[in-house]
């Protein structure tokens, strides 16, 4: 079995306790190109045709640089396409706020015949234990107005106004 992206010291016991039976919490692996993964990110936009080579690529450059928590959930029952969650959180440095450190919260899907038990909050709670336990003050998301009652049942509240440059 491949490493995974990060240390298991970081994944909640108390989320872990709160999955249905057989479902287990962990770090993103190097070898999770045909685990469902992907197909988990496909419920939230386009993926692409994204090969193995590409995906292991992708998770070196990620571990190298360090500050990302890709985290799964697992229905252990299944034989195929067994991930059925997953969410990020991505560590940004900071000078201000005393070298302070702020979570970005990415990338939360969850299977869509798996949604409704839960596993999108569990997602959350699970970053939010990682952001407070890598020192984060604060962890921030984008989401669509049709998500905000979601983010709002995980604690998260409106704050400020998003703007971008499209590129
Ligand atoms: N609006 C309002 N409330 C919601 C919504 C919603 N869109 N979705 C779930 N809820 C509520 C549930 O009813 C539940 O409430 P309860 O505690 O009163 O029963 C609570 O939020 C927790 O719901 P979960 O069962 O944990 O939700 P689920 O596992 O279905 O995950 C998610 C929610 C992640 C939005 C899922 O539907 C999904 O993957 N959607 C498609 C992808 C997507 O839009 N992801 C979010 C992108 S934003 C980002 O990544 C930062």
């Amino acid at each position: 079995m491949a490493a995974p992206l990060f240390s298991p010291d970081l994944l909640s016991p108390e989320v872990q306790a709160a999955l249905p039976e057989g479902y287990v919490l962990r770090a993103l692996r190097r070898d999770d190109h045909a685990s469902g993964f992907l197909d988990c990110l496909r419920v939230l936009t386009t993926v692409g045709d994204v090969t193995e080579e590409g995906f292991q690529q992708q998770f070196d450059t990620m571990e190298k640089q360090g500050g990302y928590y890709l985290i799964v959930i697992e229905d252990t029952s299944l034989t195929e396409n067994s991930v059925v969650a997953t969410g990020a959180l991505i560590v940004e440095r900071k000078f201000i706020h005393n070298l302070g450190a702020v979570g970005h919260i990415e990338d939360i899907a969850v299977a869509r015949n798996q949604q409704g038990k839960k596993l999108g909050l569990r997602l959350i709670q699970a970053l939010d234990f990682v952001a407070d336990k890598v020192g984060c003050y604060k962890s921030i998301l984008d989401c669509s107005e049709a998500n905000e009652g979601f983010y709002i049942k995980c604690g998260f509240r409106r704050a400020g106004l998003q703007m971008a440059h499209y590129y």
